[in-house]
């Protein structure tokens, strides 16, 4: 059965939803519940961002068939939540740690996606998209996988083909970490730090190879220095997936008003993040204060470039009455209260994320039309300073100058005389490296200390 046609009538089977229940209790005698059910009965929401995938990685070692995913405890998403809380498409992340940067990020991203696709597939409830049209079309809750953070790619731009052949079809730029080519809005790791070239000309080519490709650039997490720069390129609209407004909490995840008003101009989207640290950035948060981040980007770009991202499982602390993701409505309720009308709160529900991916679709086919060719760009190694990365080469290969400056630069680096002997040096290095910081042995250690350092971002 069919998650989108039962919303309407979802509030009548009272006794088998007990978190409904709850938010009936909650608002009875409030003559605006009505309207809010009603409008996302026929509105279901989009929502940009949201890390359950994470989540099954850290409590199940991605092993679904332990889980019941109507129903997952410790977890802020499951079936039965999201159809409560009228979810008809949801953008799940295929985020891995940085700490997994130039090493297995690929492989880690890989596996993530792997069990978005699972889930998505092996669920009636639940169905995986690729299109505007798909993600519209459905009467499930719709899937759409995004790769949160470039460290994801390893500075590759046919790594990036292949993920979209795999369904991906929106990518942040950076998590917590700068990669070669972007810019972090955070400075938790130290790594590829640069002064002015937030994005390089391989950030660009980056850039432009997403939207030949139709895959949305989300600015979340990214520098404003390289969001600026991003916006300066684009050909299609972008989005920040999951970031909230800096005026009213002056975080560095959120986005000041002059790049919203860039936003705009570029057709984009900011979905308003749910975590308390970003909306009320001290004590305890508050639907109202989240509404105060919606009513401020209303007033200074308008309701046409607002979106939800809401950010469950990816953080630990939510507003009150806005815990999990069957609590959308409530959050719906009060901008109803607010006076935003029904045509504002589509637009945010679900038509301007459905807007601005069919603008990345149609950039794509413009491009298609063309004829513009796959992009044959390379990271310039001296920027990579990755000891597990190879450079096949033949045996008889002649060292260039580059891969002179670049093994200058890393006193025990091979240069790629051979093959077979640049393998075997790399790979003894690599795992040294890999040894070094805490590899192997630890990894579960290292991944959950990771998570809580990262996860808040
Ligand atoms: C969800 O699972 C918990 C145990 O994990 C159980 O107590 C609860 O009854 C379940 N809820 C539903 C609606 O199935
Ligand atoms: C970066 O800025 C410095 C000083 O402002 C300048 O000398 C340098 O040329 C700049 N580099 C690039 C790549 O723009
Ligand atoms: C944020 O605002 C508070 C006061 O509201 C101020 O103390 C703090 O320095 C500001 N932080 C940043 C990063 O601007
Ligand atoms: C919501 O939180 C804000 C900021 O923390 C606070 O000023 C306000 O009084 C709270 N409102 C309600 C209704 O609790
Ligand atoms: C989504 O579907 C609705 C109803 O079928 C249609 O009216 C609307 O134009 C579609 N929107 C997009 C962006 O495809
Ligand atoms: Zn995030």
């Amino acid at each position: 059965m069919i998650s989108r046609i039962l919303h309407g009538g979802d509030f009548l089977n009272l006794g088998t939803n007990l978190m409904l229940c709850f938010l009936c209790g909650m608002t009875s005698g409030d003559p605006t519940t009505g309207s809010a059910f009603g409008l996302m009965t026929k509105y279901p929401l989009i929502d940009g961002h949201n890390d359950l995938a994470l989540m099954l990685r850290i409590l199940h070692d991605n092993r679904l068939s332990q889980v019941d995913l109507h129903n997952i405890s410790k977890v802020a998403t499951d079936i039965n939540r999201l159809t409560t809380g009228h979810v008809g498409g949801q953008v799940f992340a295929a985020y891995v740690l940085c700490g997994a940067q130039a090493k297995d990020a690929v492989r880690l991203t890989l596996e993530q996606i792997d069990v978005i696709n699972r889930m998505c597939t092996e669920n009636p409830e639940l169905e995986l998209v690729t299109s505007a049209e798909g993600l519209n079309d459905t009467k499930r809750i719709a899937c759409l996988i995004s790769i949160e953070g470039g460290h994801s790619i390893d500075s590759s731009l046919p790594t990036l083909r292949m993920f979209y052949q795999l369904g991906v079809r929106s990518m942040a730029l950076t998590h917590t970490c700068n990669t070669p080519w972007a810019e972090s809005s955070s400075t938790i790791y130290d790594v590829y730090q640069r002064e002015n070239d937030s994005l390089t000309d391989f950030g660009k080519d980056m850039v432009k190879e997403m939207n030949r490709l139709g895959m949305i650039v989300d600015l979340s997490h990214s520098s404003w220095a390289t969001a600026r720069a991003v916006l300066q390129i684009s050909k299609a609209p972008v989005i920040f997936s999951h970031s909230s407004a800096h005026a009213v909490c002056n975080h560095s995840r959120n986005v000041p008003d002059d790049l919203l008003r860039e936003l705009k101009e570029n057709g984009g989207l900011i979905m308003v993040n749910l975590h308390s640290g970003f909306v009320a950035c001290h004590g305890q948060a508050n639907i109202s204060i989240v509404a105060d981040h919606f009513t401020h980007i209303r007033k200074v770009v308008g309701s046409e470039s607002i979106g939800i991202g809401g950010d469950f499982d990816g953080a630990s602390k939510f507003p009150l009455g806005l815990e999990d993701v069957s609590k959308y409505p409530a959050l719906i309720q009060e901008l109803m209260k607010r006076h935003w009308t029904d045509y504002e709160l589509s637009g945010v529900l679900r038509h301007n994320f459905l807007r601005v991916f069919k603008e990345v679709e149609k950039e794509r086919d413009r491009q298609k039309a063309k004829g513009t060719l796959p992009s044959e760009a390379q990271i310039d190694l001296t920027r990579v300073q990755n000891p597990c990365r190879l450079v096949l080469r033949r045996p008889d290969h002649q060292t260039t100058k580059m891969e002179q400056m670049y093994s200058k630069g890393h006193s025990g680096l091979v240069v790629p005389r051979s093959l077979l002997l640049q393998s075997t040096e790399k790979e003894r290095k690599c795992v040294h490296m890999l040894l070094c910081s805490g590899g192997p042995v630890s990894s579960l250690h290292a991944y959950n200390k990771d998570f809580w350092t990262e996860i808040a971002d």
